[in-house]
């Protein structure tokens, strides 16, 4: 099978920065940079993002473009006995895959409701008890609901529809559309919401620095794990973009461009969310709304700031919930797409096939997040796939390839290629500042999580949904390593 290629420079760049704008962006980069300290996050946000995200996405692209194939076949190509770390990611792209189009079917619900605001005015209670029918622990599943099942199941299909038809016809096609039409939109949002009465107590607030902050070891962990979320760099997803790329393509100027742009979207989406955080307030006396984290920021802290606007209510809510599904949608294929291209290279089977049983599985278990439990297993997942999946790869990646492989012969293979030619500063950064910081992440997570049980949520729910479902994931890593590749010969179509 020959390996499919971008048709051009800005369908992989489109891809890419679909791929890490994402839900990540709308949804908690706004909360997260409130939370921590406003403008001392954002200080915090871009020393992640200089001293990890973009030599990590350099490294990522480089081995993707180097070694062309999936994450376990790169790896495996690099050292046979790495192969794992390659599955351990895929395995983590198969969780976010799955909870992450429960999100954007929310958010197509919510497209529907917006033409006429119809989540009425207790949009909290809307949310939770009208329209997920929330139970009250993980294990109350409490029946189906056939709205959010209908919507899981469009977007799976689109996917599948997508995907189906390869890397130029589906994936760069409908990045080439939806991403320019994203940012349009988020600009027009930000337009309508700059103009808002009281939107700079929202810029305010989200904006003044709280230097403490930068003294709080759980702001750093935000910081990091936000941008690697954000960045979709250590599950696999940008080894795979890249592995697309043709012989010469630019490796550092795109690396760059695509960390750069994702966030400036934050920045955008989270400037749009706070200045209408701020008319809330403006509109009640001063009075600073209460759910600004989490899912109901979205969900029910905007739906009900749009009930307050003086005209255009409507259209905004719309447009905000199209820009969720369009961002959430283009990360999602991306998060897919990884891995198809997995088990496409170690079972040897054609694309079609790999889609059609994967979306299927992945869609049907998803429905298990349309109980009433669903939101509450979504958070439980979520918070150990990010603090402890996505932080955990990330750190035996940079350790294995900064300390255990040549990466000389890496930036060599990058600047070969590339406009900016990275220097000694990128070992630094690889060899020495990321896996500390990232070990230091791990230690304070694990720290963290046994003082004090995530979420309030019960031992059994944390023990159950949390540790099993991470140490599941890495026996199976372990099993799909063990599998043979089915066609040997994939090993010698090295560059
Ligand atoms: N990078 C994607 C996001 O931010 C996964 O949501």
């Amino acid at each position: 099978m020959k390996k499919e290629e971008w048709k051009n420079r800005y369908g992989f760049l489109l891809a890419a920065i679909g791929s890490a704008v994402g839900l990540g962006n709308i949804w908690r980069f706004p909360y997260l940079t409130y939370d921590n300290g406003g403008g001392a996050f954002l200080l915090l946000y871009f020393f992640a993002l200089i001293t990890a995200g973009i030599p990590i996405l350099i490294l990522e692209f480089t081995i993707g473009h180097k070694y062309k194939g999936s994450a376990p076949l790169v790896f495996a190509k690099i050292n046979k006995k790495w192969e794992f770390i390659g599955w351990w990611q895929i395995l983590i792209s198969v969780v976010i895959s799955i909870y992450y189009s429960v999100v954007i079917a929310w958010a197509v619900n919510y497209f529907l409701f917006a033409f006429n605001l119809s989540w009425g005015s207790d949009t909290v209670n809307f949310f939770l008890n009208n329209f997920l029918k929330i139970s009250g622990s993980p294990f109350e599943l409490n029946g189906m609901r056939y709205n959010v099942t209908l919507s899981i199941i469009c977007v799976w299909l689109f996917s599948y529809i997508i995907l189906n038809s390869g890397i130029r016809r589906g994936i760069e096609f409908v990045n080439k559309f939806l991403m320019p039409t994203l940012f349009i939109i988020m600009i027009i949002i930000v337009i309508r919401g700059i103009f808002l009465p009281g939107s700079s107590i929202g810029l305010n607030l989200l904006f003044t620095p709280d230097f403490s902050k930068i003294f709080d070891g759980s702001a750093w962990v935000d910081a990091y794990g936000q941008v690697f979320f954000s960045l979709s760099v250590a599950f696999a997803i940008m080894i795979t973009y890249s592995s697309y790329l043709p012989k010469n393509a630019d490796i550092t100027n795109n690396a760059f461009i695509t960390g750069l742009m994702d966030c400036g979207f934050s920045l955008l989406a989270a400037t749009a969310v706070f200045s209408v955080v701020g008319f809330m307030a403006f509109k009640s006396g001063g009075v600073i709304p209460e759910n600004l984290s989490g899912v109901f920021l979205a969900f029910a802290t905007i739906p009900e700031a749009i009930n307050q606007m003086p005209y255009l209510a409507a259209l905004i809510g719309v447009l905000f919930f199209l820009a969720i599904i369009f961002a959430g949608f283009t990360s999602e294929i991306s998060i897919i797409e990884t891995v198809i291209s997995a088990f496409m290279d170690k079972l040897h089977r054609p694309r079609k096939i790999i889609t059609s049983i994967y979306c299927t599985i992945g869609c049907m278990i998803s429905l298990i997040f349309t109980t009433g439990a669903g939101l509450l297993i979504l958070d439980i997942v979520d918070h150990f796939i990010n603090n402890f999946g996505i932080v955990l790869s990330g750190f035996f990646e940079v350790l294995l390839l900064g300390w255990f492989f040549n990466i000389t012969m890496l930036k060599k293979h990058a600047n070969a290629v590339s406009d900016i030619k990275i220097g000694i500063w990128w070992d630094g950064f690889i060899k020495y500042i990321t896996p500390l910081i990232l070990f230091m992440t791990l230690c304070l997570n694990f720290y963290s999580d046994i003082v004090k049980p995530y979420g309030g949520y019960s031992i059994n729910a944390l023990l159950y949904l949390g540790w099993c479902v991470v140490a599941f994931l890495i026996i199976l890593a372990y099993l799909l390593t063990r599998l043979n590749w089915y066609n040997k010969d994939i090993f010698k179509e090295l560059l």
